[in-house]
């Protein structure tokens, strides 16, 4: 677990690996920012869903005075296979073997713009050295397109899933050391 400083008049973030006790917070912030209540998630994954992916793959979460305000998934191919959209990302992009989803990747809205996103890289990439990262993206989301760019992901391919048209980028595995 490490603590980030916002500022130095603001409580710091705790960042840590997500464990059961978390997953109810997590779905909350969730539906929060799904695209169903005009946020930007495009899949709504169960709570059941995560309880599973922790126990494959770390989810990294940040915690500020105790309210969960953004969380990082990984998760294994295995894991996304009864999800069309995450699955047509890996059609477009034959990823390499060993590859991880990376996201989604979630900020609560009064926490954007503090540069929390790379505390949760960070960690994230602590747990999973010398592996790629694959993540999809509305091609219209231009704060995550900006800020997988600024975390080294590189745009590899694009697809269209129900009309909606997505990129997919990747976290070379030679750069995740
Ligand atoms: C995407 C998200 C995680 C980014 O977190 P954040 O704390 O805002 O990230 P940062 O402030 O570090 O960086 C945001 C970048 O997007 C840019 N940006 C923000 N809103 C933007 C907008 N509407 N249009 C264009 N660029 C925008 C910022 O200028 C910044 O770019 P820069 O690094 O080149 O200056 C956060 O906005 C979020 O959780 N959104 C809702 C869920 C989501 O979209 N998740 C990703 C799904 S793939």
């Amino acid at each position: 677990m490490t603590a980030l400083l916002p500022s130095t008049s603001e409580p710091a973030y705790v960042i840590s690996v997500a464990t059961l006790e978390d997953i109810s917070d997590i779905v909350a912030l969730q539906s929060q920012n799904h695209v169903s209540r005009g946020g930007a998630l495009s899949v709504e994954f169960p709570a059941r869903w995560f309880e599973r992916a922790i126990e494959d793959m770390p989810i990294v979460i940040a915690r500020r005075q105790g309210r969960l305000v953004g969380y990082l998934v990984s998760s294994s191919q295995a894991a996304i296979q009864d999800h069309p959209l995450p699955q047509a990302k890996f059609r477009a992009y034959p990823a390499s073997p060993g590859a991880y989803n990376s996201g989604p990747l979630c900020i609560a809205a009064s926490e954007r713009g503090r540069g929390l996103v790379s505390s949760l890289f960070a960690e994230q990439r602590a747990l999973l050295q010398g592996r790629e990262g694959v993540a999809f993206i509305r091609q219209d989301n231009a704060a995550s397109r900006a800020v997988h760019a600024r975390y080294g992901f590189r745009e590899v391919a694009e697809f269209s899933h129900a009309g909606v048209e997505y990129l997919v980028v990747s976290y070379p595995a030679e750069n995740a050391k």
